[in-house]
């Protein structure tokens, strides 16, 4: 429908998801090629990215796969500058790439703490930075997209992740200022918040699933009942990524069965 394609289709821009090589980061970058965009796919685990790639491209879009860790400056900036190169911008960034801490706030490490802070926040930063930068010289506005949690705004419940939780309220901190310095050059800023969604960064690999006794805590907590499926936020990324949301900056969209509502 014409109407659904003008205010929802992503035809000719060009995306950009960090941590594409797993869980909520591979369903993004298939949500936003279906939708029409070009896609680059950032993560370390290079075959998977380029086996993601290939899926993509099989919908009759271009996707890029580059390996690089975006906490190291150099490979960041290589990779950029490759996906600039490759594509000629990017309008639509999706700061996904994350990792959880698992400890008692007593026991974290520092080294624990600076990984965490690194791949959620300075990451996030560094990778706005120089993506905002060329948008505002091209001019043309563009779109980032943050992902971060509902442990942004509550304490985690479930787990002790204090590296985690104070990542994930600085990402909204920061998605709220860069909304209202680069709202004047067209670039909107906003953030998404899931609920619990079972992917490598819950999974118990010993039961192939999150650990029961945690998943019937989820479960129990989520007014709706059930965990989430990363199904459940596409609907939300590419509304943010789409010109339907042209008038929305600054802002964290809760997709999380109504976990913050309690
Ligand atoms: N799952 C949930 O319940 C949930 C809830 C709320 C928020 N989130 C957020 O959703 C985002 C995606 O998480 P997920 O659940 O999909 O977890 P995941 O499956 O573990 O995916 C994490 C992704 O980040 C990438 N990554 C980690 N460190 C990186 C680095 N240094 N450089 C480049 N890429 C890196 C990983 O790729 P490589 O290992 O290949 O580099 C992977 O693709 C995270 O920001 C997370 O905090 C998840």
């Amino acid at each position: 429908m014409k109407v659904l394609d003008e205010l929802f289709g992503l035809r000719a821009k060009r995306a950009l998801v960090t941590g594409a090589s797993s869980g909520l980061g591979v369903t993004f970058a298939r949500a936003l090629a279906s939708a029409g965009a070009d896609v680059v796919l950032v993560a370390r685990r290079k075959e998977r990215l380029e086996s993601l790639a290939r899926e993509i491209e099989a919908l009759g879009v271009r996707s890029l796969p580059l390996a690089a860790d975006i906490t190291d400056d150099a490979q960041r900036d290589s990779a950029l500058a490759e996906s600039f190169r490759a594509f000629g911008g990017v309008d639509i960034l999706v700061n996904n790439a994350g990792i959880a801490d698992l400890g008692q706030p007593e026991n974290l490490t520092a080294r624990q703490w600076e990984q965490v802070v690194a791949i959620n926040l300075t990451a996030v930063f560094k990778m706005s930075q120089a993506v905002g930068r060329d948008m505002i010289e091209r001019g043309q506005g563009g779109r980032i997209i943050n992902i971060s949690s509902v442990v942004g705004q509550v304490a985690n419940s479930i787990f002790s992740t204090p590296a985690y939780a104070a990542t994930k309220g600085g990402v909204e901190a920061l998605t709220r200022q860069l909304a209202i310095e680069w709202a004047k050059h067209g670039i909107t800023v906003n953030a998404i918040a899931p609920g619990w969604i079972p992917t490598e960064m819950n999974i118990d690999p010993r039961h192939g699933d999150v650990h029961p006794k945690y998943k019937q805590r989820m479960i129990e907590r989520t007014p709706m009942g059930r965990l989430g499926e990363p199904r459940d936020l596409i609907g939300a990324l590419i509304y943010l990524a789409s010109p339907a949301a042209g008038y929305v900056t600054g802002t964290t969209l809760a997709v999380d069965g109504g976990w913050l509502a309690w």
